[in-house]
């Protein structure tokens, strides 16, 4: 077997790293701050702010439009700032990978298959304050049409971070609920990353490690979100099962979370963790997700879906649509909807009579 791995983005761990961004900085001419507002009450947040004598932009929503990605270019181009340092969750941070191609309409690139220019001129330092989507050491970017209700990634070299700067300190403020959320997501990246069909064995040892971090400290971060321990193991899960999907690419429980979000509005992590399970269970004639269990410490794929579902159920998630009360016309949607180009990076092909089984009995 021959295989290729790259990882182009430098990347800073530590409790209190925040703090170094601006030495980290020092040519910067314009630095420019994208975040969420509430971020601009964080005292160290305000401090880089002010040590960095950075512009800020706060125009961002969850899963973020390609609208809002123009908005942020236009800007971008009108402060002529040199430096984007995003600090935010995969919301933020894929938001600026995408404003930073500063192109006047990224709809060019959306679900078009037409390459985003690499020869970015805008630097780009990310800077997670969720543990969940590894953003800030992967080339995508997630990005929502509402317009036409279509949400899907946008994969280039040119989106990769020049520098990763992850402090776990930042995501001892989520609340439960979005601990729980992008925690799942983790578990999704490192899942699917293993068994995707591009897998290779430096991201297979990644996975390795990020899935038995989220299923010994998610509960705990969950539970507890001002225990530090838990939040460094959650932040390591998180970088760990980012380098572990960005080059094999996630599959079926991704390419079903796209409709789920953009149609029933389903937070990102939640919505792939909803099918994550079921696809275990249908991945089981697959030898490397037979390996995967094993190596988590599972006898069967059985017991580790059964380890999955527990967990989302320990942490609050839904397991199910049901209060949605699916017709059969949305689930027709649904399927229709689901067929993503990663859902091709499963290990088992997956039918439409798979999707229809998952729809009518699993989540409806
Ligand atoms: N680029 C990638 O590689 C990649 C991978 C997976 C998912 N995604 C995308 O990333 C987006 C989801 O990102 P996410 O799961 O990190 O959530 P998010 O960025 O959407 O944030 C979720 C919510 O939590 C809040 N929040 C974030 N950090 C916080 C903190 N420390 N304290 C308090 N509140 C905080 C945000 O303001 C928001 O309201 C989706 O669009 C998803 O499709 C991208
Ligand atoms: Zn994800």
């Amino acid at each position: 077997m021959s295989w290729i791995y790259k990882q182009p983005v430098e990347i800073i761990f530590g409790v209190g790293e925040l703090m170094s961004l601006p030495e980290r900085l020092l040519s910067a001419k314009k630095p420019l701050i994208v975040t969420n507002s509430f971020f601009l009450e964080n005292e160290n947040v305000k401090a880089i702010i002010s040590e960095l004598n950075a512009e800020v932009y706060t125009d961002v929503s969850e899963n973020p439009d390609v609208t809002e990605v123009n908005r942020c270019s236009r800007f971008i181009k009108e402060t002529g700032s040199d430096v984007i340092v995003a600090i935010g969750g995969g919301s933020v941070i894929d938001l600026a990978k995408a404003a930073s191609v500063r192109s006047d309409d990224i709809r060019l690139y959306h679900g078009t298959g037409i390459s985003v220019p690499t020869d970015r001129k805008v630097r780009l330092v990310a800077v997670p304050t969720t543990a969940g989507t590894g953003s800030e050491v992967t080339c995508v970017s997630v990005l929502s049409d509402r317009e036409s209700g279509k949400k899907c990634p946008i994969v280039s070299d040119g989106f990769y971070p020049e520098l990763a700067v992850i402090d776990p300190k930042l995501t001892v403020s989520m609340p439960p609920y979005v601990t729980a959320s992008t925690g799942i997501d983790v578990l999704c990246h490192a899942i699917e990353g293993y068994w995707s069909k591009g897998h290779q064995p430096i991201c297979d040892e990644l996975a390795v490690s990020a899935a038995t971090k989220v299923f010994r400290w998610l509960k705990k971060a969950y539970e507890q979100p001002d225990n530090i321990e838990a939040r460094v193991n959650m932040a390591e899960a998180s970088l760990f099962a980012g380098l572990a999907f960005s080059l094999p690419k996630t599959t079926a429980s991704h390419a079903c979370s796209f409709p789920i979000t953009s149609i029933y509005n389903v937070p990102h992590g939640e919505a792939c963790g909803l099918t994550l399970d079921f696809f275990a269970r249908v991945n089981a004639k697959d030898n490397r997700t037979v390996q995967l269990a094993k190596e988590l410490g599972f006898d069967t794929v059985e017991s580790f879906a059964d380890a999955i579902f527990e967990l989302k159920k320990k942490v609050g998630l839904r397991t199910d649509l049901s209060e949605f009360k699916l017709t059969d016309e949305n689930i027709n949607e649904l399927v229709k909807k689901s067929h993503h180009p990663n859902l091709l990076n499963n290990p088992v092909e997956i039918t439409d009579e798979i999707l229809y089984e998952l729809y009518n009995n699993e989540l409806s």
